[in-house]
């Protein structure tokens, strides 16, 4: 009997876990202030509703995690949708005092975006803009720190183009749904990203994956191939 009902309580641990369905637990750090508190009961409110091509939490926590351990403080986002992935980028921003510029064409994700950055308590840290980032992107001055790329992707190159020269030493540029041994523009990019010089690029994630391109020197000039 004693068997059989230690066998119940780890089934039902296990179910509650997640671990018996092999999901990954959802990991949020612990909250430090009323305002990581907010960010944490929204996130928990909206996991398993991000339908809008939005970042898995996996990709969210990964750029949390970079743009905290780096402290940076100015970050740019092509595309928005309807923001979780700026919630990701904004909340770890919080920490620093910085501000996240973020881009989307569709203004139906975009006003949900708005709605969801104010429900979360992020809208002090987000300027969310409405418009074509072919436009938009070229014309933003910077400096930045930490640039999210992922909208149009037969644009990657040209917003990389873009964005490049603007980001500080030291910064970063994470880009969406980049793997190895990816074909056609994804492969294209990636070997792009790799010849550019004083450029670090790694992969990180399942699935889609993210490239993510650490700037080492002032990016001066667009490589032989892709002028
Ligand atoms: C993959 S979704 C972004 C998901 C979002 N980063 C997230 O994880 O929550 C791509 C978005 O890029 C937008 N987009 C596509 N082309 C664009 C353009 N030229 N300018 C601005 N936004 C664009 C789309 O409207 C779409 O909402």
């Amino acid at each position: 009997m004693r068997t059989f009902l230690s066998l119940a309580a780890l089934a039902g641990f296990l179910l509650t876990s997640g671990a018996w369905t092999g999901e990954a637990v959802p990991w949020q750090p612990a909250p430090q202030s009323d305002l990581d508190a907010q960010v944490r009961r929204f996130l928990d409110s909206r996991r398993g509703y991000w339908h809008d091509m939005n970042v898995s939490d996996a990709d969210g926590r990964a750029m949390f995690d970079i743009i905290v351990g780096h402290k940076y403080k100015s970050a740019l986002e092509i595309g928005t949708s309807t923001g979780h992935s700026g919630i990701w980028i904004a909340w770890a921003l919080s920490k620093s005092g910085g501000r996240l510029i973020t881009i989307d064409i569709d203004r139906y994700r975009h006003e949900q975006a708005v709605a969801n950055f104010k429900a979360a308590g992020l809208a002090p840290y987000i300027d969310a803009r409405l418009g074509d980032a072919h436009e938009i992107v070229p014309a933003l001055p910077g400096p930045f720190d930490f640039v999210f790329s992922d909208a149009d992707k037969e644009w990657y190159i040209n917003y990389a183009k873009a964005v490049l020269p603007k980001i500080s030493v030291g910064g970063c540029l994470v880009t969406h749904n980049v793997s190895e041994g990816g074909w056609g523009r994804n492969g294209e990019y990636l070997r792009y990203l790799r010849s550019v010089p004083d450029l670090e690029t790694t992969l990180v994630g399942r699935g889609g994956g993210m490239s993510v391109s650490y700037k080492k020197e002032a990016v001066t000039g667009v490589p032989e191939g892709y002028r």
